[in-house]
């Protein structure tokens, strides 16, 4: 249904609707800009002065004193772990056992369900993540009520049940007959409507068997449109284990790949070890990688090559992994991807503020495939925007208000920005998040 409703976002505003990685001078700045929206896509954008001059009646919202950037998009970030974000000190299977499977295991009560999907959700919406790959619980029960809180946020999400049926903890395991039907099922409730698509998740190689695997696959190839997502080469001790699970497989791509699981739909994250074999046979398959620098930290599971995977061709996004990585800040996960790459010296991938903000949003539209739809302020996608203005007082606000250019503003967003600055988020036109208090923003 199309209501006519015109409004004019007037912002400076910044997006990279191409790849900064394969072509120059992607990003894209529009000093005192404007964004003309109707029914919630975007019809035409430039400098406000030509774009009100060609709609002089739409009504004008005022957005100078902050920076208009393209909604956030985590491809990797786990609805259940909300709870136990902080679990500090331990690496990988340790952190699974003792932090996290013991929380995971609760949301077999859909009540408790209801609650940590509305924690959560609120945390992506209030951080300015407009769109989330979101690694599901192992219930159906949990995910049915996280597709109906997830309606009412207006977020738009791709989840799905997560499925195991190893070597976690017998609550959390299932049949690959059960993850097939459960699957089934929830695809017809929930995939396609409103915002919400499905994604099939296994747990990972480790906690899965062929048969599982298999019935992912068939999950995959049945149901027109569905996504795929799950977990690859993290932790050294995790792919030791894999590769004695899966004696014949080449690698820890080979049982995903045997599956049918690896396409242009696939989102992979992690793949901190990964072989020069598993990088060329993504690339083939257009799979993409979820990176999660917090995460790679936070349990040590090392430092991400970026490098080998651009100059083999794979595609990557960024991910909070929410609750191994330290929160739902996308400005946070740019800034420690920066870091880690630094830290690599001249392995490492050069990330200037282009490319921080390309892998917090266009990138992650790639993986989804959903570039046509947002990512960037492009003519005919959907205005998906979350609007930055710190509060007075603060040191971000002193750095922008003496930034000399529009790209030192965009490298200051990243390396000072958190949630507190995110004044507002559009998903779609609609409003989904608007801080409460207006009265400390400052005036730039
Ligand atoms: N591998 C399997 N499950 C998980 C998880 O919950 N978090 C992370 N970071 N890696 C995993
Ligand atoms: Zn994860």
């Amino acid at each position: 249904m199309t209501t006519g409703q015109v409004t004019l976002y007037r912002a400076t505003f910044m997006h990279t609707p191409a790849s900064p990685f394969t072509a120059p001078d992607t990003l894209q700045i529009q000093e005192d800009g404007a964004l003309l929206v109707e029914d919630g896509r975007i019809l035409a954008g430039g400098p406000y002065a030509q774009v009100r001059a060609a709609q002089p009646r739409a009504e004008v919202v005022d957005l100078r004193g902050g920076v208009l950037l393209p909604g956030f998009i985590d491809t990797h970030v786990h609805y259940p772990q909300v709870r136990v974000l902080g679990g500090l000190g331990m690496q990988l299977l340790e952190w699974l056992d003792r932090n996290t499977l013991p929380e995971e295991a609760r949301l077999s009560d859909p009540v408790y369900a209801r609650a940590v999907a509305r924690e959560f959700l609120s945390a992506l919406a209030s951080n300015g993540t407009t769109t989330a790959l979101v690694f599901g619980s192992h219930y159906a029960s949990a995910m049915d009520v996280f597709f109906e809180e997830a309606a009412r946020t207006g977020l738009r999400v791709m989840a799905g049940q997560v499925v195991a049926d190893r070597l976690l903890r017998p609550e959390l395991h299932t049949t690959p007959e059960r993850a097939y039907a459960e699957g089934k099922a929830l695809i017809e409730r929930w995939h396609g409507v409103g915002r919400a698509l499905y994604a099939v998740t296994p747990r990972f190689a480790l906690s899965a068997s062929e048969g599982i695997l298999d019935a992912c696959g068939a999950l995959m190839r049945e149901c027109e449109g569905v996504r795929f997502t799950s977990h690859i080469n993290e932790n050294p001790r995790e792919i030791e284990t894999v590769l004695q699970l899966f004696p014949g497989a080449r690698d820890y791509l080979d049982p995903y790949e045997r599956a049918g699981l690896v396409t242009r739909r696939s989102v992979l994250a992690h793949n901190v070890h990964p072989t020069g074999r598993e990088l060329a046979a993504l690339a083939d398959y257009r799979c993409s990688v979820a990176h999660c620098p917090c995460s790679n930290a936070a349990l040590g599971s090392g430092l991400f090559p970026l490098r080998r995977h651009l100059q083999a061709g794979v595609h990557v996004s960024l991910g909070t992994d929410v609750g191994g990585g330290t929160g739902f800040s996308m400005l946070k996960e740019g800034l420690q991807a920066y870091f880690m790459q630094q830290l690599l010296g001249s392995a490492g991938a050069v990330l200037g503020p282009a490319e921080l903000l390309y892998l917090a949003t266009r990138a992650g539209a790639e993986a989804l495939d959903l570039q046509d739809l947002t990512g960037d302020f492009g003519v005919g996608k959907a205005f998906d925007a979350v609007y930055l203005r710190p509060l007075e007082g603060t040191t971000l606000a002193t750095v922008l208000r003496h930034a000399d250019s529009s790209a030192r503003v965009l490298a200051a967003l990243f390396t000072l920005g958190t949630g507190q600055d995110v004044a507002q988020v559009w998903v779609g036109g609609d409003s989904v998040y608007r801080r409460a208090s207006s009265a400390q923003e400052v005036r730039l």
